[in-house]
């Protein structure tokens, strides 16, 4: 069989890019106050802001939109979108919501009060919020070897199952509602989580009546990774895998913009009976009628359909091939990035990339700001203007879109990641000129520090 690995699909429609010179980005990039998020996106050649519904969408999940039944309660889309979750997920009460920070909010409002503490391996940004606005802790236990970018390990991802133990005996199981574990960890670069750390976290959790919940939103992928790195489990398929994981606990939040393949969605599952009447009153004050939970019925067709065709072997042998296939060719040349490739995405490690910008500098988001003025790329910081000072690492994710671009668009992102790998020197760090109150990544305004010292003179 031949080696090369190619994109599992003939492409059908199209979309053109825009193309801008370099001075008109300068201009840009000026005028969106160096962040990359307050750009119009029509002036993004290539954009890898994240891989959350900027997927493409097959054939058949277009054509199961058109099957859209848009009953307010009742619809039978939401009983082809429950059954297709519930063959994988397993979990008994399936409920829909318009996306995954949808879900966090209303679990952590039924689940958590002051004071409690909620651990996971890393915390995405939204599920840290969503905590910390009900006023309690949320506690990242990652492996330390998930704190050490440039260091191989098949499974970076997996919790720390001691730190676990003792963060129970030290604040007692009653302050912890939930353990929740993110598959894969995308704040720890993408690193999948074993099946042995998913089975030692969840004895963990059953013997101290703790339940064990998944941030799932790139489920398939992880699947993909136990198969390919963990003992005993290449012969059984992604959907086998995924089937065992979600066994091992009580419930999930889900984006599915990821793993599900589509452009908006997500849900919120749980065993729990009682749980679930709170969770569906709260869904019905803000979101809508259990049915659609803020969804249209065409949505929940094109999940329905997304999370099966996201656990397909051939396209998930492509995505993590495509991934890797852009982290060893900057790799190779130097440039510093979180090992080994992520599943969605490669992390370029910032810190490494430009040891002369201190943290309290945002080395990640100078670095991404670099990354549009050379080549017109768009990626995200993910460091010290995201977590402040909770951030361990300072890393600018390029996050690769599900079915969008083909290889020739990743040579041209290696190509203008190792020519700014070349002037790396003359880069400046950057400094906040407004921060919003919280999740302040998405609205805050910067400017290099040269310049900043330059006008208070
Ligand atoms: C691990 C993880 N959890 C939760 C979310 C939140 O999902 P959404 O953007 O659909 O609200 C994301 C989104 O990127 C994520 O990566």
């Amino acid at each position: 069989m031949p080696r090369t690995i190619i994109e599992p699909f003939r492409i059908k429609s199209v979309e053109p890019l825009q193309w801008t010179t370099r001075r008109e980005r300068e201009q840009l990039l000026r005028a969106a106050y160096n962040n990359l998020f307050l750009l119009p996106a029509e002036d993004v050649l290539i954009d890898l802001l994240t891989d959350s519904g900027t997927g493409a969408m097959s054939t058949r999940q277009w054509a199961a939109i058109m099957e859209g039944d848009e009953s307010y309660a009742g619809s039978k889309s939401y009983d082809h979108f429950r059954d297709s979750i519930q063959e994988i997920f397993g979990y008994r009460h399936v409920i829909p919501a318009h996306q995954g920070r949808a879900a966090e909010r209303i679990l952590f409002s039924v689940m958590c009060t002051k004071g409690d503490v909620v651990p996971n391996n890393t915390h995405f940004d939204t599920t840290r919020a969503n905590i910390e606005f009900v006023g309690a802790e949320a506690v990242d236990l990652v492996i330390p070897e998930g704190k050490q970018p440039s260091l191989i390990h098949p499974f970076k991802g997996n919790m720390d199952v001691q730190a676990l133990e003792k963060l129970i005996e030290h604040v007692g199981r009653e302050r912890i509602p939930l353990v929740m574990l993110t598959v894969t960890n995308n704040s720890g670069g993408g690193q999948p989580v074993s099946m042995e750390n998913v089975r030692q976290v969840s004895a963990v959790c059953r013997r101290h009546r703790l339940p064990l919940y998944f941030d799932a939103c790139r489920f398939a992928e992880n699947a993909y990774f136990i198969k390919e790195r963990e003992p005993l489990y290449e012969d059984k398929t992604p959907k086998e895998i995924a089937q065992e994981m979600f066994r091992y606990g009580d419930g999930c939040t889900m984006s599915a913009k990821k793993d599900g393949m589509a452009n908006i969605g997500g849900f919120l599952c749980t065993n729990d009976d009682l749980l679930a009447q709170q969770e569906k009153n709260l869904l019905i004050l803000t979101e809508g009628y259990p049915t659609y939970g803020g969804l249209a019925g065409r949505d929940l067709e094109a999940i329905a359909v997304g999370v099966q065709e996201a656990l397909h072997e051939d396209y998930l042998r492509y995505r993590i091939a495509s991934t890797a296939y852009l982290g060893n060719h900057i790799a190779e040349q130097g440039v510093p990035i979180v090992q080994p490739p992520g599943g969605h995405a490669v992390y370029i490690d910032a810190r490494a990339f430009l040891p002369h910008i201190p943290p309290d500098q945002f080395p990640g988001v100078a670095l991404a700001a670099e990354l549009y003025l050379e080549g017109g790329i768009r990626a995200v910081e993910i460091g010290s203007l995201m977590f402040g000072a909770a951030a361990k690492m300072d890393l600018v994710r390029l996050a690769i879109p599900r079915r969008v671009y083909t290889q020739s668009h990743i040579d041209y992102v290696v190509e203008v990641i190792l020519e700014v790998w070349k002037r790396r020197e003359q880069i400046q760090g950057m400094k906040l000129t407004y921060e919003a109150p919280f999740l302040r990544h998405f609205t805050a305004r910067l400017e290099p520090v040269e310049q900043a010292v330059a006008q208070s003179v």
